[in-house]
């Protein structure tokens, strides 16, 4: 290593405060103090807001916002370009001043210095300091997030194995390529167990292989209890891990809910059935609205749960159900709708 280099590193290594817009787990700021959470933070949701608002000068980014996400869920926020997911995921860091409405974290008031030990968070633009390599860039937030120094390595090795690092542990981060550093962001958000992880568009720069693995990431959070709060316009990514997606336009919510209450509603049902037909018709009707295409019959609006009682009827009136398709509205389709509405 050149003298520069050590100088550089020792520079960087001392100076939690030169870390700026980095990939931080939140916790620079809150000091060596350790805590755990109250038992009623514990119980209350993860995040809760109410009429949430920020203004920049004349552009409205976040427009009297309400949600609630509960422990444990991976929510997921969905919106267009601009919509203000990344200004919404700032407010509730603590990182910009609302200027209207109020949130609370895990509990606790925005910007709580001890609650951000307790949130992982992997910004959506970030810049790794280049001459370190990813252990010591994953220890160095150890250190910033006040873990004990006895922790730091398997923390860090831990980090670099869960995002498939652990090969390029003593690269720096400089030779990374901007997936691989997105996969240390990440890292460096898991770091500390914590209790609320905020995703940023944690799979911008990933191939097929890095988004499955991210996913699988979510996955394990949700099982070790963690909330995941999911910034993305990825459709197919809220369709495959969360639990609940806000769909947000123009800084505000336009529909909240489980995948299936967002699209459920609209699902569809494909039949293929033979046998004596006249008396079938009363009966679909009753179901939803019907209409054939092709060898199909397409029932429209019925909900899931009706579908084996349809089924069960149709039977009973001597059909041969040979084919049953239930099809949703796809999350892109819906997500349109809900946009042109607007
Ligand atoms: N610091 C700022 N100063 C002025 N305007 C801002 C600032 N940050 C965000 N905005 C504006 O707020 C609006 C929401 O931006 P934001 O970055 O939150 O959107 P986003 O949903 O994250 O978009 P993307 O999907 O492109 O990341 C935009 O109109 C943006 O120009
Ligand atoms: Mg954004």
């Amino acid at each position: 290593m050149s003298r520069t280099n050590s100088a550089e590193r020792a520079a960087l290594d001392g100076a939690a405060a030169s870390v700026g817009d980095t990939a931080v787990s939140l916790s620079e700021a809150a000091g060596s103090s350790s805590g755990s959470r109250s038992p009623q933070a514990t119980a209350s949701p993860a995040i809760h807001a109410a009429d949430l608002s920020k203004r920049f000068g004349g552009t409205i980014a976040v427009n009297s916002l309400s949600m609630t996400v509960q422990r444990g869920e991976v929510f997921g926020f969905l919106g267009p370009n601009g919509a203000g997911k990344t200004t919404v995921v700032k407010l509730l860091l603590g990182l910009a001043r609302p200027t209207g409405g109020e949130a609370l974290v895990l509990g606790a008031p925005l910007g709580d210095r001890e609650t951000r030990r307790h949130i992982g968070y992997l910004p959506e633009l970030f810049r790794f300091q280049a001459l370190l390599t990813a252990k010591e860039v994953l220890r160095l937030h150890c250190r910033l997030l006040a873990l004990p120094k006895a922790a730091w390595e398997e923390e860090a090795r831990s980090a670099l194995e869960t995002v498939g690092l652990l090969e390029r542990a003593n690269d720096r981060v400089g030779t990374f390529s901007k997936g691989m550093q997105q996969r240390l962001g990440l890292g460096v958000a898991l770091l500390g167990d914590p209790a609320l992880v905020m995703l940023d568009e944690p799979t911008s720069a990933l191939d097929p292989v890095g988004r499955h693995d991210v996913r699988e990431i979510i996955r394990a959070l949700r099982d070790r209890g963690s909330t995941v709060f999911l910034n993305t316009h990825l459709l197919e990514e809220a369709e495959h891990v969360c639990d609940r997606v806000a769909v947000i336009d123009k800084g505000t919510a336009i529909a909240t809910g489980s995948l299936d209450e967002l699209l459920g509603r609209h699902s569809r049902v494909r039949l293929k059935v033979a046998g004596p037909g006249a008396s079938w018709w009363s009966s679909l009707s009753r179901f939803g609205r019907w209409h054939r295409q092709d060898e199909w019959i397409v029932v429209d609006g019925i909900d899931p749960p009706r579908i084996a009682d349809l089924i069960d009827e149709l039977v009973a009136l001597g059909a041969r159900v040979e084919a049953v398709i239930p099809e949703h509205q796809s999350l892109e389709a819906r997500f349109l709708e809900l946009l042109s509405k607007r």
